[in-house]
Order: structure tokens, then C-alpha cells, then sequence
């Protein structure tokens, strides 16, 4: 499938969760088998151009493309988990999102030390969750130098804010 077919695939809600939002449903891309699978093969695609030990996804999003990738691959993910989910010790850090903020928490030690780590996720909007996600792995021991996204909003500015922490971004689609 095309990219314009890709996107013709993500469906738009206005006004979600805020006044003002545009908010950029996935729902309907996983719906349909084909487009599912067309986008898994481009994340896998992507995060394959450089060395990658492992695939780390945040929640909730995150997983659905984080996981399907790491399977594809055949190499572990890292589930990068929302306040008191994992059952353990954790290391977190707090960040803003564009409609409120959040906090990330993962394992210590799921990452062997100077391990390559891909961060894949459905959408990139300020960069929030990605560079907090980047901070948290790099705490962890991994090298973070990869991000990969399905929908980019470029306005927002994410992309900018990854790369000024030395990630590289790539989507497969931009709404303006
Ligand atoms: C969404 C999306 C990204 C993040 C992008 O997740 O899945 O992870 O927002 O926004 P940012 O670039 O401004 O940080 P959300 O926190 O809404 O959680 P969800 O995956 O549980 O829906
Ligand atoms: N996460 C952050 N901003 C978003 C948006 N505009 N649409 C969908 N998910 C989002």
C-alpha cells in the first residue's frame, strides 16, 4: 500500500481529547489487516538501516507498533510503561504531552549496557514522550540513536526536540 493509501487510513477526530485538538485515530489503521501489516513492514524497515539490539514502545500506543516490529524482527521489546503498572523497582521520569503530562517508568535492567535500542511509536506530536523515553533508556545503559514513528505532526515541533537530544527521527506520514 502507498503512503497516501496509509493515511487515507487514520481517521481524524476534532475537538478530542480537548477543545482545539485534532486528534489523529490509528484505530482505523489497525482495523484494516492489510494497512496494519503495510505499517508494521515500514517500521521494520526503518528501525533495520542501523545496528538494533532491541525495540522499546511506550504505553498504550506504543506497544501495538513497538511489539508487532519486535516480533518481525525477532528481537525483544521494552515496554516503556505509565505509573505503577510494573510489578518491580523502576526508574521513571516525568513529562509534558500537548493536551496534559505524564510520567514514564521502566525495568532498570532490561537493558545490557551500551545495547542499540529502536523507540517506535504510533505518533509524534511535541516530542514529550519520546525524549522521556530516550532519557529513561539512556539512564538504563542503551544507546538511543533512532525513532520511528507512524504519524508525525510536524508543527508541533517533535522532531526538532529529538534530534537536539541526538535521536533520529523518520514517520512514515505528516498532518499538517
Ligand atoms: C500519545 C502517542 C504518543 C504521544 C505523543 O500517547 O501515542 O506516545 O501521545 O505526544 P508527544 O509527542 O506530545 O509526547 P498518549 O500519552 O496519549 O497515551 P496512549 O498511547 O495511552 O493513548
Ligand atoms: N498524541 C498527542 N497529540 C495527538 C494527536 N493530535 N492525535 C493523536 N494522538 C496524539
Amino acid at each position: 500500500m502507498s503512503p497516501e493509501q496509509l493515511k487515507s487510513l487514520v481517521r481524524t477526530i476534532p475537538d478530542f481529547p480537548k477543545s482545539g485538538i485534532q486528534f489523529r485515530d490509528i484505530t482505523t489503521l489497525i482495523g484494516h489487516g492489510e494497512g496494519f501489516r503495510a505499517s508494521v513492514d515500514w517500521l521494520s524497515a526503518e528501525v533495520s538501516r542501523a545496528p538494533v539490539d532491541a525495540i522499546a514502545g511506550m504505553e498504550a500506543r506504543g506497544f501495538i507498533f513497538g511489539a508487532a516490529v519486535a516480533a518481525a524482527l525477532g528481537k525483544p521489546f521494552i515496554p516503556i510503561r505509565k505509573p505503577g503498572k510494573l510489578p518491580i523497582k523502576t526508574i521513571g521520569v516525568d513529562y509534558a504531552l500537548e493536551y496534559g503530562s505524564d510520567r514514564l517508568e521502566m525495568d532498570p535492567e532490561a537493558i545490557g549496557d551500551g545495547c542499540h535500542v529502536a523507540i517506535v511509536d504510533d505518533l509524534l506530536a511535541t516530542g514529550g514522550t519520546a525524549c522521556a523515553a530516550t532519557e529513561l533508556l539512556r539512564k538504563a545503559g542503551a544507546r538511543v540513536q533512532t525513532a520511528s514513528f507512524i504519524i508525525d505532526l510536524p508543527d508541533l515541533g517533535g522532531a526538532r526536540k529529538l534530534r537536539d537530544c541526538s535521536v533520529e527521527v523518520t514517520s512514515l506520514m505528516q498532518f499538517e
